[in-house]
This record gives structure tokens, sequence and C-alpha cells, in this order.
């Protein structure tokens, strides 16, 4: 009695220990005050008049000038871009803002956040949870509404781990710091390889944290570390980024999510996919139109083993996508597979932001392996006329 009462005590602990640690841990979506809405204790500083006090802001930790920038607000006759709500954060030259998330050790996190530049040349943003950091270029905008989201993966080399946000630039004028707004963070899993096709998350349903009320997707940077990759699987290996999208906001083929190539030669995803030397193998992707107003004509190049392929985007009826083939001979026990936009496209509602094709459901497997079966089976039975005939022969 005493045991079982001493045992039950222990299993309490225990569930409760595992109860505390799984609660602790940051939940999928946005930081706390990641949109940057929650008013600072004094409220939110007046757009007009310039304060001597730093603002603080709830929840994060700044270094440097950071300040909160209303929507609507002036600058130099300019008026400041706040990607959603009513605020967002500033940094200027050489400011950093920061949170810390409590996280699982050796898990791969993406950080998704939308940026709008202001006045500076070369805007660019300092994301980083030490030691890892990347810089993203805000030089190149995406899309027309003056800001975009972006998504950057690192793996938690401890529990605690600090996101930090710096503005590198040194710019005359203090102020044309870039803005940033809607941080979330999401812990990814790298989905399952399948016994018959050799692509990790070929249907792209695994991928950086996107708000379901945020409309442009979520731009994918140069990334070529695969192991932190936001898109597990893949890697973007060239300078500008590729967009992924959502079945809320844009046609996908399959799922929810998907990938859209923007900027011609300049935005590639591929994936090093497990092949086996010599052997037939057969690549299959679906390929759409976002249904965003792309300027057509939609073309893709994709490369698999020994075989490039330029594909026109021509559906049938009405359907928003099509399913392409592409028979290759692997050379090595790794073969890359690869995309990217054959055409540098613009939507056509507003002439600038930068659209293309939609990849998805991309599948690599092992062709004529049935072939091969069906014609050992037809050599299985020449082989047993042949030994029946020889038998009638020699008896
Ligand atoms: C604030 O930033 C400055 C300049 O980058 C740096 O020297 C200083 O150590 C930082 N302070 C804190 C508390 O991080
Ligand atoms: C970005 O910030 C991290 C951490 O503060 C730093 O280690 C790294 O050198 C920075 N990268 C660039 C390009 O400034
Ligand atoms: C979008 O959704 C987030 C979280 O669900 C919310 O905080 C934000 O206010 C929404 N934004 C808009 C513009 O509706
Ligand atoms: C086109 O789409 C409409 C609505 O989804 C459907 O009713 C119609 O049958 C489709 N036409 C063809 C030719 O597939
Ligand atoms: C690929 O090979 C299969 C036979 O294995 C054939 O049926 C198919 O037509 C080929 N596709 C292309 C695009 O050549």
């Amino acid at each position: 009695m005493a045991w079982s009462s001493t045992k039950c005590k222990w299993v309490s602990v225990f569930v409760l220990l595992l109860a505390f640690s799984v609660s602790a841990v940051v939940e999928d979506g946005s930081l706390v005050n990641g949109d940057f809405e929650t008013p600072p204790s004094g409220g939110f500083p007046s757009s007009a008049g310039i304060s001597d006090v730093p603002t603080t802001i709830p929840n994060w930790k700044t270094n440097g000038t950071v300040e909160l920038v209303e929507s609507g607000q002036k600058q130099g006759g300019m008026i400041l871009i706040v990607p959603q709500g009513a605020h967002a954060a500033r940094l200027g030259n050489d400011a950093e803002i920061s949170q810390e998330v409590k996280a699982e050790k050796g898990a791969i996190y993406s950080v998704t956040f939308s940026a709008a530049r202001t006045c500076a040349q070369l805007e660019s943003l300092n994301v980083s949870v030490p030691p890892a950091s990347q810089t993203i270029d805000l030089q190149t905008l995406y899309s027309v509404q003056g800001w975009d989201s972006y998504a950057w993966a690192f793996q938690a080399e401890e529990e605690d781990v600090r996101v930090v946000f710096k503005n590198p630039g040194m710019e005359d004028d203090p102020t044309c710091g870039p803005i940033i707004d809607d941080v979330a963070i999401k812990k990814l899993f790298v989905p399952d390889k399948s016994k018959v096709n050799s692509v990790v998350n070929g249907d792209f349903e695994e991928g950086p944290w996107m708000f379901r009320n945020e409309s442009l997707g979520v731009l994918l940077p140069t990334n070529l570390d695969e192991e932190t990759s936001s898109l597990p699987g893949w890697i973007v290996e060239s300078n500008r980024a590729v967009r992924y999208i959502d079945s809320y906001h844009f046609s996908i083929p399959g799922g929810k999510r998907a990938i859209e190539l923007l900027s011609g030669k300049e935005g590639i995803i591929s994936q090093m996919v497990e092949t086996k030397p010599n052997k037939p193998y057969r690549l299959t992707f679906s390929l759409g139109n976002a249904g965003d107003t792309c300027k057509q004509p939609l073309a893709v190049m994709a490369f698999a083993g020994d075989q490039a392929q330029n594909i026109h985007y021509t559906p049938n009826s009405n359907s928003t996508f099509q399913v392409v083939d592409l028979n290759f001979t692997a050379k090595a026990e790794r073969t890359r597979v690869a995309f990217y936009s054959v055409y540098y496209n613009t939507r056509t509602d507003d002439m600038s932001s930068l659209c293309g094709p939609v990849v998805d459901d991309v599948r690599v497997e092992q062709s004529g392996s049935v072939r091969i079966r069906i014609r050992f089976g037809g050599l299985g039975l020449v082989l047993i006329l042949v030994c029946q005939l020889l038998i009638m022969v020699l008896f």
C-alpha cells in the first residue's frame, strides 16, 4: 500500500514535470507581442512629438534606437509602411530588438517575420539566434505593398534561445532603418521519406509559419544548408528568394502549401535525392498557376540527373495545374532535382509584384521496375518451355 502510494506520487510528479516542460516550450505562432500591438506602459508614443525617453516595447529587449511606428505616420513626406495592424518596430543604426524563447534543444525552428524598407539605400536585416545568423537583403521588393514576409530557420543549441533582429546599417539619417512586424515561430519536422518516392517534403506541406490572414505568402531567401531549412528537405540555392504560398490566398495543386518560383534563374529550389546509379527514374510534379494574375507565359526549367527540360504551363480546360513527367537515369547515389522559372514574371494587376509558376507534389520514383518484372516473367516462361522441350527430347 505504502509502496504503491509512493509510486503513485512519483508518477504524478513525473507527469507534472512533463506537463510543465511541455507547456514551457514556445508554441507555434506569434511571439509574445510579435505584432507590436501591445501598448507600452505609458501608451504608444505620439507620432508627432519626438520623445527623448527611449520607448520600451512590451516583451522585447532593445538596444540602440528602436521605435514603435504607427500606420499612417509620415517621415520626410513618405508614409511609413506598417505590414499588419496599426504598429510595428523600426530599427535605427546598429539597433537591435530581441526576445527570449524556450526551445527544445536540438530541434529546428523557423522564424517568420514581415519587413519593410524606409529610406536607406542598402537596407538589410540581420536575424540571428546566436551563434546562427543570416543577413536578409531588403533591397528587392517582391510585392507592391512595400513589405514582404520572410522565413529563416535555426537549430536550437540550448533551451533558452534569443531571437535577435539587428539593423547592421549605418546611415547618415539614423531613422532610415527597416521596419519589422508579425514575428512568429514554428518548430519544424522533417517528413519521412516514402519507400516509393525519394523526395522529402515533395508536397511542401511542411514549412514556415504562415498567418492565416497574411496574403502575400512567405519568402524563403537563400539557404544552402539542408539541415536548417525553413522548407525541410529543400534548399534555396540562388541569391533571390522563392515564395511559400498557401491555399487560402493562392491556387495550389495539392494540399495547403506549394512553392511559387520568382525572378527567373535567380530563384532556384533543389533537393539531393537518394538514387541508385544507372537506374531509370521518373520525376513527376505539378506545374501550376497561383491564380495571382501572373502575366503568362509561365514555364519552369526542371533538372533531374542527366536531364534538363523546359516545360511550358499549358493546362487542360480550366484546371490551374498540369502534371509533368520527366524520365532520367541516375548517375550517382544522390541526384539533384531542381527547379527555376524560365521567365521573369510580374502580376498584371500591379505590373510590379514578382510572381511565377507554381511547383507542387514532386516525386522521384524508380521506373521500369514493373517492366523488368514482366520481362523476367517472359524469360521465365521461355526457360520453362526450353526445359520441357529438353525433357521431351531427352526422355
Ligand atoms: C548594445 O549594442 C552595442 C553596440 O552594438 C554593444 O556594444 C553593447 O554591448 C550592446 N549592449 C547590450 C546590453 O547588449
Ligand atoms: C549578424 O548578427 C550576429 C549576431 O549578433 C553576428 O554574429 C553576425 O556576425 C552578424 N552578421 C552580419 C553579416 O553582420
Ligand atoms: C491576423 O491574425 C493575427 C493573429 O491571428 C492577428 O493578431 C492580426 O490582428 C490579424 N491581422 C489582420 C490584419 O487581421
Ligand atoms: C470548369 O470549372 C467549372 C467550375 O469549377 C466546372 O463547372 C466546369 O465543368 C469546368 N469545365 C471544364 C471543361 O472542365
Ligand atoms: C517515361 O517513360 C515511360 C516508360 O517508363 C513512358 O511511358 C513515358 O512516356 C516516358 N515519358 C516521357 C515524358 O518520355
